[in-house]
């Protein structure tokens, strides 16, 4: 792999950066350079001050002290508009798109085509599809944004990124929720800016991605630079312990299976939507099972339909033979199903409420937290911390709101919320978007525990990895359609991946 013109003036500096929060020093002094045509990688845990570190960068924000340069000239971008007008344009982890608007608007955001003073629609038009179209994104242009999946909204926030002129592209976890194939178009349009000269911030968990694009790695802990190294030939184990200070064992633990009887039936579910066409499946007490597939396959739209977040129009859904078919949430999570969505921040979280309160959520009407008539809040308090503690939550804060949250932390307290009392049928979409490498770890201890004291686990993911080592079984989705059923002896990458593209035959 090239290394970008290492003998070229760099083309942004960061230089001695801090930047403090109430109680908590996000940055500590931090520098950083990028060359052009280099793809620098920022690595770290969550919280480590990744995305603090490209706010300031993009103007998102400022620091309390320190100075940026572009091209040896010290910079103060007032906003992110700013800085965008100055080549300097951001894919950022939590997206920053208008629900009400439609793809098209919203990729074109402040940068409208204009003609004789009217904003020129055909231009615009044109302007997105060709867009689309090299990112190889299938989406409707005329779409509202609020009817898009998490994957979607990442793809609106990726292709109006790569609209306008960049000098330098700052992309924060642009491939959490994109399959492997999604991801492959994002790469050659990297490989691509790069070739251009455009230097590219990437922030990524995965190593694969590291592995694939990097230059130079960039490792930060605790809000410090901690190392800045070439990324060629660079060890994984390096890296982690670079990133955590300490070993790491294995990522992925030994599950096991024990399936029992059959707890968790949706038989021939049909969406109104049409997401969803006369799927199937099973899950057992004591087994995890996959639900795989491309983005918009439909394999969580089958659960949400089950879990009664969206509309049927045909089908039945059982737990422990027992017909549950269109219960409201709220009576689903009482006969003990739970479902842990992908989109934290839409459907997941109370942003602007403290993290305790977000954990409690679903449990307040029992013990220990319901006392009487009252909400027990010493007993919450103290649960709180346990579930903190058992999820690995640094800095802990459970009275701060969840919106001061690093991204990986928001997605530990979701999580959370699955731990406040036993359920018998969990459902994860997604568990491990955006979280560390010793997270995700973590994440996959838990899910497999639960999974091997009883419970019936769903693990809808994108990350093929993930269904092949932690399920007893896959499902395989495409249009809408369950196209086979995996057992564990045929769990490989090329059946699932052959079963991608398959409609299936009958239903
Ligand atoms: N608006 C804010 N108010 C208070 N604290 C904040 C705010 N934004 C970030 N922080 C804190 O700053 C620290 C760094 O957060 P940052 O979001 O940069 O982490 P990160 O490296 O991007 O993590 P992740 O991998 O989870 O996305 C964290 O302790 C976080 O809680
Ligand atoms: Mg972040």
């Amino acid at each position: 792999m090239e290394f970008g013109n290492l003998t070229a003036a760099p083309l942004l500096e960061v230089e001695g950066v801090s930047k403090h929060y109430p109680g908590v020093l996000a940055l500590d002094n931090v520098s950083f350079s990028l060359l052009p045509g280099e793809v620098h990688v920022l690595f770290g845990e969550n919280g480590a001050g990744k995305s603090t570190l490209i706010s300031l960068i993009s103007g998102a924000i400022h620091p309390t002290s320190g100075m940026i340069r572009m091209r040896g000239e010290p910079v103060h971008f007032a906003s992110v508009n700013e800085a965008r007008s100055r080549g300097v344009t951001t894919v950022f982890q939590e997206f920053s798109l208008i629900p009400t608007m439609t793809v098209e608007e919203n990729i074109c955001l402040g940068s409208e085509a204009v003609r004789r003073g009217m904003i020129d629609r055909r231009a615009i038009r044109s302007e997105v599809q060709s867009v689309l179209a090299r990112l190889g994104f299938d989406l409707p242009p005329h779409a509202l944004v609020a009817t898009l999946s998490r994957a979607e909204q990442q793809m609106v926030e990726i292709a109006r990124a790569f609209r306008g002129d960049l000098s330098v592209l700052i992309l924060d976890e642009p491939t959490a929720s994109l399959t492997d194939k999604e991801a492959e178009r994002l790469f050659d349009l990297v490989a691509h800016a790069k070739a251009h000269g455009v230097g590219i911030i990437y922030i990524t968990h995965r190593l694969r991605e590291i592995e694939r694009l990097a230059d130079r790695i960039t490792v930060l802990r605790e809000g410090k630079n901690i190392s800045t190294v070439p990324a060629h030939g660079i060890s994984e184990d390096r890296l982690v312990k670079l990133m955590s200070g300490r070993e790491m064992g294995a990522v992925f633990p030994a599950v096991t299976h024990r399936p029992a009887e059959p707890l968790f039936r949706a038989e021939g579910l049909t969406t109104r939507s049409g997401s969803v066409r006369s799927a199937s499946i099973e899950v057992r007490a004591g087994e995890i099972v996959g639900l795989a597939g491309l983005v918009g396959s439909g394999k969580s739209e089958l659960i949400r339909a089950a879990f009664g977040i969206e509309p049927l129009t045909a089908g039945r859904v059982t737990l422990n033979g027992q017909e549950i078919t269109g219960a409201r949430p709220q009576k689903l999570l009482d006969a003990g199903l739970i479902y842990l969505p992908p989109d934290r921040r839409a459907e997941g979280l109370a942003m602007m409420r403290p993290c305790r309160e977000n954990l409690s959520l679903p449990a307040l009407r029992q013990s220990p937290y319901r006392r009487g008539a009252f909400i027990d809040r010493r007993a919450e308090r103290r649960e709180t911390n346990r579930l903190l503690t058992e999820m690995e939550l640094y800095p802990m804060r459970p009275d701060s709101d969840v919106e001061a949250f690093s991204g990986g932390n928001q997605q530990k307290v979701m999580l959370g919320r699955s731990l406040t009392r036993p359920f018998l049928v969990y459902a994860f979409d997604e568990p491990t978007v955006g979280v560390d490498v010793g997270t995700r770890a973590a994440i996959y201890r838990f899910i497999a525990g639960l999974c091997e004291s009883g419970a019936a686990v769903i693990l809808i993911s994108s990350d093929l990895p993930e269904i092949l080592h932690l399920c007893n079984r896959a499902y395989v989705f495409a249009k809408g359609q369950v196209t086979a059923e995996v057992p564990a002896d045929q769990l490989d990458e090329p059946t699932i991946l052959k079963h991608f593209f398959e409609r299936e035959n009958a239903a």
